[in-house]
């Protein structure tokens, strides 16, 4: 057997599931098999429709994991909006996003500073963690912090029904729902077309 078709073997088993069809969503499509891999049964990522998928996880430890194997599809210039409640996840899966970034500094909440900014490195622009907990659409507008959201950076919005009027329209929204013993949902839905 070629290198080639094993590689199509191994991939039609770990997709084997009928649901997951050619227009599989963005995310789903290389991450599975090494989800599978890092999270065992416990995490899992489930498609609804091309542009909108749901990640299961179990633990701090997982969504943090999951975020860091989301970040390795995110370019320059997105916009990653977690909505939910407090004590949810959002920050959690931040700190996975920025990991899979390669930011090693520790992430802490900006809920006191609004926005907390990190280089990418040369070229890269900026990892910017904003939220917006504190702040209404106003004061955001008129602190200037808006500006980061630009073609250079990678943002990622807490909070972000705060400022729904001024969100850019090709975003990544991310819901968090917490479920029993420590279960969380993400449910990912993307505005643009990826790869
Ligand atoms: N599956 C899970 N995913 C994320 N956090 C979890 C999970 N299970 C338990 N937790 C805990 O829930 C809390 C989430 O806090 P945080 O990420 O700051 O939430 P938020 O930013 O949404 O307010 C943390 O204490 C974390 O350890
Ligand atoms: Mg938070």
């Amino acid at each position: 057997m070629t290198k080639k078709q094993r590689s199509k073997k191994k991939n039609s088993t770990n997709t084997s599931n009928e649901a997951r069809t050619a227009s599989r969503p963005w995310f789903l499509k290389r991450a599975i098999p090494e989800i599978r891999l890092i999270s065992g049964l416990k995490a899992g990522v489930f498609e609804a429709s091309r542009d909108k998928l749901a990640i299961f996880t179990g633990s701090a430890g997982e969504t943090m994991k999951m975020g860091a194997r989301f970040a390795k599809k995110l370019k320059k210039g997105d916009v990653v909006c977690l909505a939910g409640e407090l004590g949810a996840g959002k920050t959690t899966f931040t700190k996975g996003l920025a990991k899979g970034l390669g930011i090693n500094k520790m992430i802490t909440s900006p809920t006191f500073v609004i926005m907390r900014e990190y280089p990418l490195g040369p070229g890269r622009g900026k990892f910017c963690h904003i939220d917006l907990y504190r702040i209404s659409e106003n004061d955001f507008l008129t602190s200037g912090l808006d500006q980061y959201m630009n073609e250079n950076n990678i943002c990622v919005v807490e909070w972000p029904e705060k400022i729904n009027g001024i969100l850019p329209k090709n975003r990544i929204d991310i819901r968090v729902f917490t479920g029993k013993d420590n279960s969380r949902k993400f449910e990912v839905i993307t505005h643009d077309s990826r790869d």
